[in-house]
């Protein structure tokens, strides 16, 4: 009988929806405790009361333990631009306890997640790749902010705060935690270690210190440059001492790349009907680094305008992620010439640097010697359309996703 009365209380009388506020009396004795757990699994936020402590407690610990988790799923793979139809919503339900079998997982509850360029060739069935495709009919994946809930693995505790890789999702079961980095500094905002204190703010350190061999005075380009890469090599080179232009997709970028991040001129790529003669305006002696973000045409400009022993760091190419057939270069003997070194290079083997950016960039930020720009998408539901408006240039600076701000 107290089974039956909680389901048709519930589910029958109250006709309860996902995410809806419920709360129960006498939530421990027998039909309370049903009813409490029959809408956890439907998903809503549920407070009972009880008469003790013991109760109490109780209800709680059971109340916690099943949640509903919004997720973002790839349909299927994906070729030309990626739309966001190519994303759907969908929910399941888990618990907040990492599985007793498992020694090694970590629960979180994901706060900030990054929308990252290398993300769309994840959309497509790779071989031989850096990364993995992701799963048709399963959650896409990728860096992220977290709290952790639970954790089985040593170097974690429940309550840490945590950047790496996660999943897009509201909870995520991370497996491989030695993936996660455990956040010391907490007087800056969280989201920045999606971006200027995470993976693109170690890549503009490593591509442009490590791979580039920068000097005082150099003549230095960077495209995508007012991106989450971009607007911080571009600073670190002003820091330096360097002469530095960028290129960007609209006249508003284009604007705060010399008001706001201190470049010392910057262009709108979409306007110039002849890359080249830009360059040419731009740096009448030639470039000495050029940090390639965007691959393509720009590439093909640049290797005719670099000055000798320059250096070309290939951090991405994003204007040949949506092709089938990527673009021909056709002036690579400029190296030659030239004696010039172009080096590509992944972020991922630089991540033992990170201690000694994290020293240079924390005084950098809160001596506002670096600004830093996010664009910030609310709520999982519009982290499809923040993704895919990378490759269209919709975001301005640093895109991310806030799943929840506690
Ligand atoms: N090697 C590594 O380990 C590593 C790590 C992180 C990132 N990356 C690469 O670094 C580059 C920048 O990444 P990010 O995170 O800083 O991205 P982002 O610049 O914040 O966002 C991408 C920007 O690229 C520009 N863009 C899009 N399509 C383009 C096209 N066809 N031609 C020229 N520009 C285009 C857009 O800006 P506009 O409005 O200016 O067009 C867009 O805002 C990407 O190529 C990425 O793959 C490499």
């Amino acid at each position: 009988m107290p089974g039956l009365t909680a389901y048709v209380g519930f589910f029958e009388i109250c006709s309860p929806k996902t995410g809806e506020h419920v709360f129960v009396s006498a939530a421990s004795d027998a039909v309370g405790q049903l009813v409490g757990q029959f809408a956890k699994l439907l998903g809503c936020h549920v407070v009972g009361s009880a008469g003790s402590r013991e109760k109490f407690m109780y209800v709680t610990l059971e109340m916690a333990e099943r949640v509903s988790n919004k997720q973002v799923i790839l349909n299927n793979y994906v070729s030309g631009f990626p739309k966001e139809s190519d994303m759907s919503m969908a929910s399941n339900t888990i618990e907040l306890k990492v599985p007793e079998d498992d020694s090694n997982a970590v629960l979180l509850k994901n706060l900030y997640l990054s929308c990252d360029p290398y993300m769309r060739p994840r959309m497509q069935k790779l071989e031989g790749s850096y990364v993995e495709s992701f799963k048709p009919g399963s959650p896409i994946s990728g860096y992220g902010v977290g709290k952790v809930l639970d954790s089985a693995h040593e170097g974690f505790k429940k309550g840490d705060l945590v950047w790496g890789f996660t999943g897009w999702e509201e909870y995520s079961l991370v497996t491989t935690p030695q993936s996660l980095f455990k956040i010391q500094h907490t007087d800056v905002p969280l989201s920045y270690y999606t971006g200027i204190l995470g993976m693109p703010g170690m890549t503009a350190y490593a591509g442009f210190y490590e791979v580039c061999y920068p000097k005082a005075g150099e003549y230095v380009f960077v495209s995508a440059a007012s991106g989450a890469v971009g607007q911080l090599v571009g600073q670190f080179a002003k820091l330096l001492g360097c002469y530095v232009v960028g290129s960007a997709g609209s006249k508003d970028k284009v604007d705060f790349l010399k008001n706001k991040f201190g470049f010392d001129d910057a262009f709108n790529y979409k306007e110039e009907e002849d890359l080249n003669a830009a360059l040419k305006r731009y740096f009448p002696e030639g470039i000495d680094i050029y940090f390639e973000n965007v691959g393509g045409k720009m590439l093909d400009a640049v290797l005719l305008n670099m000055r000798l022993r320059g250096r070309i760091a290939v951090c991405g190419m994003i204007s040949q992620y949506n092709l089938d057939k990527p673009e021909g270069v056709c002036n690579v003997m400029n190296l030659i010439f030239k004696r010039i070194r172009m080096e590509g290079f992944l972020v991922s083997d630089y991540y033992h640097l990170y201690p000694k950016y994290l020293e240079m960039i924390i005084p950098y930020i809160k001596e506002g010697k670096v600004v830093y720009v996010e664009d910030t998408a609310e709520g999982l539901e519009n982290a499809p359309a923040a993704l895919v408006g990378l490759f269209s240039g919709q975001n301005f600076g640093k895109q991310v996703v806030a799943v929840s701000r506690e």
